[in-house]
């Protein structure tokens, strides 16, 4: 379906948060670059284990007039509104989150201070900006909704169930954003989506981590008996559908996005296995299916994730381009490629500059 209305919003300082992690990074990385786009971005993060400077060092040496880092951690309210005035923050695009749920279940008390506590200091200084402000868009997780069955699918008005300490602080943040909109008429949007899978992602998820132990040749862990569903949506596709949600979205409306891609985790970490042994097969020939081990499940697992994605698809002309077998793919042959990344992540060498950059 062909987009029928073009955005008249025009964004002159979008702040981003958490842009340096794996989607934000990926999306200012897309948006800087688009030629609908011509304001500047003001990414605010942290830097948390998650964060890494060097997923954008391009763009930070090419489009310095366009493009300003922040440390600052959103829980902070004083300093977030400080921002909010010195740089005329018009509008926010909210990535920052801690989004790995087996952490979450290890040591909740960061999720519910960044997802809860940070997102209602967000609003705050938005909602100070009065008519300047023009757009609050909130990236949230299909997880609030809960699992699913055999059969059905997440849709808009699926009622929330969170299940996990990680999905249960989305949905309160998902809560706080609904709520301001209807309150005090803050303009603001959310997306829904599916795991996103692609470039620049931490390898603690399943796809990277499978793609590292594999290369290493250690052990590839599944959890329970590896039948868990999740729907898988391509990195850039995302993004897509987050900026045409900003441009072109109604205020107050939430749009599920998803990949097209339900997979069992099993079958995803066969195909990685089969990928690898046929670009870059292990010494002596061996399968790397043979890495296989099935571990402990995760407690509260959910069984199934499925995404409706009618409602972005009819009203704003979204749909995901990537098939998961080709996102897959250039998935893989991405990580092969990032040697010096890797090495930055895996010795903690990134976390090494970030402190001897920001010491004082
Ligand atoms: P990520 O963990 O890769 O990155 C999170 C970023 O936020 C990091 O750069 C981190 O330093 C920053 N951050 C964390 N706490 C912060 C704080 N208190 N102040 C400032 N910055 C902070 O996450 P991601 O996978 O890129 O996810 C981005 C967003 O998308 C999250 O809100 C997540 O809930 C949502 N989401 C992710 C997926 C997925 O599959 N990855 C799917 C659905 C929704
Ligand atoms: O659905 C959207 C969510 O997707 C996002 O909101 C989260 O931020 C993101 O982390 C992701 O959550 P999941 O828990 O689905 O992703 P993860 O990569 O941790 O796990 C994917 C599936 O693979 C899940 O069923 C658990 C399983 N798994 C995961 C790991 C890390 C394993 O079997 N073995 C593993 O080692």
């Amino acid at each position: 379906m062909k987009r029928k209305n073009k955005s008249k919003i025009a964004f002159k300082n979008l702040l981003v948060t958490g842009g340096c992690g794996f989607i934000g990074s990926n999306f200012i990385r897309y948006l800087i670059n688009n030629k609908d786009f011509s304001g500047r971005i003001i990414n605010v993060d942290c830097l948390t284990y998650a964060g890494n400077p060097e997923n954008l060092a391009d763009i930070a040496a090419d489009y310095s007039a366009r493009y300003i880092f922040q440390k600052v951690n959103i829980c902070d309210a004083e300093k977030l509104d400080k921002i909010f005035l010195k740089y005329d923050v018009d509008a926010v695009c909210h990535f920052a989150a801690e989004s790995h749920v087996d952490r979450s279940i290890k040591a909740p008390g960061d999720f519910i201070q960044t997802n809860i506590v940070g997102t209602f200091n967000l609003l705050e200084a938005a909602k100070a900006r009065g008519d300047k402000f023009k757009l609050f868009h909130h990236v949230s997780t299909d997880e609030v909704y809960g699992s699913l069955g055999a059969k059905g699918f997440f849709r808009e008005d699926t009622p929330y169930r969170p299940n996990s300490p990680y999905s249960a602080s989305k949905a309160s943040s998902d809560h706080l954003v609904r709520a301001y909109y209807k309150t005090f008429s803050l303009p603001a949007t959310i997306s829904n989506c599916s795991n996103n899978y692609g470039p620049y992602q931490f390898p603690e998820k399943l796809i990277p981590l499978i793609i590292l132990n594999a290369l290493e040749g250690k052990s590839l862990p599944v959890y329970g008996d590896g039948k868990n569903v999740r729907d898988w949506l391509y990195v850039e596709d995302h993004c897509k559908a987050i900026w045409r949600i900003m441009t072109t979205g109604k205020h107050g409306e939430t749009y599920n996005v998803g990949g097209n891609a339900e997979m069992e985790n099993i079958i995803i970490v066969q195909m990685i296995c089969d990928i690898l042994d046929e670009i870059k097969p292990a010494r002596g020939g061996k399968l790397r299916r043979n890495l296989i081990t099935f571990v402990n499940d995760r407690p509260g697992h959910d069984r199934r994730y499925a995404i409706d994605f009618a409602k972005l698809n009819k009203e704003l002309g979204w749909s995901p381009r990537e098939s998961f077998k080709s996102g897959l793919q250039k998935t893989v042959e991405w990580y092969l490629h990032q040697k010096k990344w890797l090495k930055n992540i895996k010795t903690g060498a990134y976390q090494a500059w970030i402190k001897e950059q920001y010491s004082s």
